[in-house]
């Protein structure tokens, strides 16, 4: 199912078809050439200094990989992101060449954002998170000092929210929400 996005004005369906599902059909995987085109998207981001401080590691339902981001999160999103076929774990380098990189979040949001675009273009759902436990994931995958972890990714394929407990099925179907551009677009 897709809870498609309830628009104002115009905008691209890849961009209103965009949601986070907790539903994953657990019976599907993502494609290698598809994998492959959500990292080309997310490399393709612009950032400060051209500087790119994103990194990824991910891991297919039943690897090694899979296993270790799923055991970083919280318990509040294990539930439903085990159907996932597919985790991310998004990391970031806080400095550039030497020095503190100010922008280093915004530019590794950047390339999240195309990541997830280029999914949705492809009816591949991502539903990002940053309900786990960063320290944990650094002592894991064992990330330099400077590199910072920030989201993880959960992708698949919506399904039916049935196969969700009641409380998140609910949420699964409850219209999605957003304020009006009148109270954050300033025009005068
Ligand atoms: C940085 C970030 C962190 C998020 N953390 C969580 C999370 O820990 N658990 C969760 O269920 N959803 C999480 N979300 C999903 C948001 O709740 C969701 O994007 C928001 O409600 C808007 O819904 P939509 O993406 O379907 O438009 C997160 C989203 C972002 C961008």
């Amino acid at each position: 199912m897709k809870n498609i996005a309830k628009t104002d004005h115009e905008i691209n369906p890849i961009l209103s078809s965009r949601w986070s599902p907790r539903a994953f059909d657990s019976s599907k995987a993502i494609n290698d050439k598809d994998i492959n085109s959500l990292f080309e998207a997310a490399r393709w981001a612009p950032s400060a200094f051209n500087a790119q401080p994103w990194n990824f590691v991910y891991g297919k339902k039943g690897d090694e990989n899979f296993d270790k981001i799923y055991n970083v999160m919280m318990e509040g999103n294990q539930v439903w992101a085990k159907n996932a076929s597919l985790l991310i774990l998004v990391s970031g380098n806080s400095m550039h060449n030497g020095k503190e990189n100010p922008t280093y979040l915004y530019d590794c949001g950047s390339a999240t954002a195309h990541l997830s675009v280029e999914a949705s273009s492809r009816g591949i759902d991502v539903h990002q998170m940053t309900g786990f436990f960063a320290d944990k994931a650094s002592e894991v995958f064992n990330l330099a000092e400077d590199v910072k972890p920030i989201t993880i990714i959960a992708a698949g394929y919506g399904t039916n929210p049935d196969i969700l407990p009641e409380y998140l099925a609910k949420r699964e179907v409850a219209p999605r929400v957003r304020k009006k551009q009148e109270e954050f677009v300033n025009k005068f």
